[in-house]
């Protein structure tokens, strides 16, 4: 595969698009090709075999695309399908995982007390638990299923307030946030929320998500590989998603712009 090739880059629907975002801020170079499956969003209230099936199908398409990688931009997918799409097809798959490890760190060796906002499936995952037990002894972990977040961005409601803070309350009003060292947003929908999280959140607490260190390790397997795009190539993002509604396309492409 040439290094001009494109990347692929899928997600349940448009949360990913805040991972492609940050691929374009960082590698300008490169094409991707991003993928929303919207019209079968939400995976994370999905069983495992049909994320993996649904993934599966994406993954085959963007390799009759000739994609040179393909980032799994969705934390639920990665749980349920990132090991099975790696045994399947020969080009390097990404995953992502909630960015727990960035945010005990942050401690320095003291106890954090962490939230994880993420989706059903992603908590319930195997891979979750075993991200878990990492840390667990030496940190407090409140792992927080929201998948309302999810459904707010699909639904284009993101500029709607009331609806974004009510929400959000009804998920974090059980904690006490002043005893809280960081959230970690671990569902790409969520990482459009950062700002409602600042304002639901004291200062204290950081608002911590996985998207930097996502296009970061793409940047270093595409290198390792020798398959970073050529300076002199100018990249682009272009968006397709299962549902081929007007409303969905303007939706994506103001995600992007935002
Ligand atoms: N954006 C996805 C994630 O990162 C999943 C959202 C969903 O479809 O439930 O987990």
């Amino acid at each position: 595969m040439a290094s001009t090739a494109p990347i692929g880059v899928f997600d349940s629907g448009l949360g990913g698009i805040s991972v492609a975002r940050e691929i374009r801020r960082d590698m300008p170079n490169e094409r991707v090709l991003y993928f929303g499956d919207s019209a079968n969003a939400p995976y994370g209230t999905k069983s495992p075999e049909q994320v993996r099936e649904l993934s599966d199908a994406i993954v085959k398409r963007f390799v009759e695309q000739g994609v040179k990688a393909v980032v799994i931009a969705c934390n639920t997918a990665t749980s349920a399908a990132a090991n099975e799409l790696r045994d399947r097809y020969d080009i390097p798959i990404i995953g992502m995982e909630p960015a727990l490890k960035v945010a005990c760190d942050r401690g320095h060796g003291n106890r954090q007390r962490v939230i994880v906002a993420a989706t059903p499936l992603t908590l319930r995952e195997r891979k979750f638990a075993v991200l878990m037990n990492r840390f667990k002894a030496d940190h407090t972990i409140f792992p927080e299923p929201c998948p309302g977040l999810v459904e707010i961005v699909e639904h284009g409601q993101l500029d709607d307030h009331d609806v974004v803070m009510r929400t959000l309350h009804q998920y974090f009003d059980q904690y006490d946030l002043s005893t809280i060292d960081a959230v970690v947003l671990g569902c790409t929908h969520f990482v459009f929320y950062r700002d409602y999280f600042r304002e639901l959140l004291p200062d204290t607490a950081e608002i911590i998500d996985g998207n930097e260190g996502t296009v970061r390790h793409l940047g270093v397997v595409l290198e390792s590989l020798g398959k970073l795009a050529p300076e002199d190539t100018e990249g682009d993002i272009k968006l397709a998603n299962s549902d081929t509604s007007v409303r969905i396309a303007q939706l994506a492409q103001s995600l992007l712009n935002r």
